[in-house]
């Protein structure tokens, strides 16, 4: 017996060698932590149950049956992150650049099922050089096979990938199938190809940061959602995120503690400049609506004039959609446009309820916009917005103006409690704009047209611009005091809470993609 368990115990110590010492070093050296290492970081201590541990490779070409790793580069399992479980796999680099053979592919489609069928979530640690080359179409076969996973699981439980290395091919694919993607800083890329082949192909010289790093996919590209500065950051973020989403469709994100107390925030009275062109920053509204310190933001680097991320409001996690004023007015373009539509889709997959914050002066318009597909793009939003089911409010802090009033959760699209602060402006565009356009007789054939401009935008002023005729007719629930919001907001997602809204049966919508 004793020497049967020292067989065993031999066995667990090479698996735990992955690719050797050498190979660990090399790891170590470029500032990056092993497998193993992460999933210790990752879930809480003691809680890994490793599936899989000892499975080797098949393969046999290119004299690759002499090199066996146990575990075949990818850790898989599961345990717990804050007392709630979830499923695991940790890609190796040390053995053959974390590249996904057949068997590899075989321990992450088992922990996917598993997640499936349990209704835990899968997280995904991806340092990998994509199909390994020299299995061929096997290994493409194995990732045919996970994406479909990917796939099947979208919706019904949460998918989180963190890149933690030079990822291609597969390896870039599989997590843009999944809900959220975090990057490391300098240490991780992802490319369908990389520098070599874009410089035979294209003959452009290109770095792999600018090419596939971290900050190009958060700012440029909107691959990433997060951009963290090393990998336990990242690991932070993770747990972080983690807390906000619940373990599956079925189920609601878990409650933080909360004890009530003074709602009323007087701040909210003089945060709007009374200047209605001055900039101002939506991030200080959102801060003051939810519970402190719970704001955590969503691909904060990309389309900056719509902010999203989640929060809490009285323990509650909820998603936020907001146009931010301070950056291109907070206008709706192809990139913010894709980056909210996203955003609201998966908090509606996961019974997220929404806050949507509305300070819009409508589309950008310009060729750049329409040629790349503003109508399709910003339709999405729309679509999104329409199509979400879970408790959905908005407040309109200042401009709501055309297509944007309808877009940014509107009651005619289906929000349950629709807020204006008393500043509001709801109209069909600006009011100078608007009095050029249907005072332009009046104006041209004044003897002053400038006086007759400015007489004619405080008339369209006073009709339109304010909450009152959209408060009239039942657009709006109620014109509210900005110090009051919270208050509305924490009562009005505790009355929602049971809301139950089928939508037609159907296979499924054909969002404009
Ligand atoms: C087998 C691989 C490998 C791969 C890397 N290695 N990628 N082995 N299959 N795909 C091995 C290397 O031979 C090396 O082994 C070790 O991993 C480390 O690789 P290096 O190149 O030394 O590391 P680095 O310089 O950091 O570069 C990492 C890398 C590069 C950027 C990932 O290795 C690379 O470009 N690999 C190929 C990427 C690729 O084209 N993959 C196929 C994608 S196709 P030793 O023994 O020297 O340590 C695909 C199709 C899926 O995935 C379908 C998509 C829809």
């Amino acid at each position: 017996m004793h020497k049967k368990i020292e067989i065993l115990k031999d066995k667990t110590a090479q698996a735990h060698l992955g690719g050797g010492k050498d190979r660990i070093a090399s790891q170590h050296k470029k500032g990056k932590l092993t497998a193993r290492e992460r999933v210790e970081l990752l879930l809480d201590e003691g809680s890994f149950e490793e599936i899989g541990m000892l499975v080797e490779h098949r393969a046999k070409d290119f004299g690759i049956d002499k090199e066996i790793y146990l575990g075949d580069g990818v850790i898989t399992g599961y345990g717990t992150i804050d007392g709630r479980a979830v499923y695991i796999f940790s890609q190796d680099f040390t053995v053959f650049g974390g590249s996904l053979s057949e068997t590899h592919a075989e321990k992450i489609v088992k922990i996917m099922d598993l997640a499936m069928k349990n209704g835990i979530p899968v997280i995904g640690l991806n340092d990998s050089g994509g199909a390994r080359i020299q299995e061929g179409v096997v290994s493409l076969g194995g990732y045919a096979d996970i994406f479909y996973r990917n796939v099947m699981a979208s919706g019904v439980v949460p998918q989180i990938s963190a890149i933690m290395g030079p990822c291609a091919g597969g390896a870039v694919y599989s997590p843009a199938m999944t809900d959220f993607i975090m990057m490391v800083e300098h240490s991780s890329y992802m490319f369908v190809t990389g520098p070599n082949v874009v410089k035979t192909v294209t003959h452009e010289d290109v770095t792999s940061e600018e090419l596939g790093g971290a900050m190009t996919h958060a700012s440029k590209s909107g691959v990433t959602h997060f951009a963290y500065a090393n990998e336990v950051e990242c690991i932070n973020g993770i747990k972080k995120l983690f807390s906000y989403v619940p373990q599956n469709c079925e189920e609601t994100a878990p409650f933080a503690d909360y004890a009530a107390g003074d709602e009323w925030r007087e701040k909210l009275n003089t945060i709007i400049p009374e200047n209605p062109s001055q900039p101002y920053d939506m991030r200080d509204v959102i801060q003051e609506l939810v519970d402190t310190d719970s704001f955590f933001e969503v691909h904060k680097d990309f389309a900056e004039n719509i902010v999203v991320g989640f929060a809490r409001m009285a323990g509650r996690s909820i998603g936020i959609v907001a146009n931010q004023p301070a950056v291109l007015a907070g206008v709706l373009d192809i990139n913010s446009s894709r980056k909210g539509a996203r955003f609201v889709r998966f908090c509606d997959c996961f019974n997220i309820p929404l806050l949507t914050l509305v300070d819009v002066p409508g589309f950008l318009p310009g060729t750049d916009q329409e040629w790349h597909g503003i109508i399709t793009n910003g339709a999405k939003l729309l679509y999104a917005f329409s199509e979400a089911t879970v408790p959905k409010l908005t407040v309109i802090t200042r401009k709501a103006y055309g297509g944007a009033y309808d877009v940014m959760n509107s009651k005619h699209i289906g929000a349950d409690m629709n807020y204006s602060w008393p500043n509001a402006e709801i109209a069909v565009m600006g009011a100078k704009g608007a009095a050029e356009i249907i005072f332009k007789k009046e104006i041209t054939s004044a003897s002053n047209p400038e006086e007759k401009l400015a007489e004619m935008v405080g008339l369209y002023t006073e009709n339109f611009a304010n909450p009152y005729k959209a408060a009239a007719r039942g657009y709006v629930d109620e014109v509210i005091e900005p110090a009051a919001t919270r208050q509305k907001l924490i009562r009005a997602f505790k009355v929602c809470e049971t809301k139950a809204v089928k939508l037609p049966r159907k296979k499924h919508g054909n969002i404009p993609l």
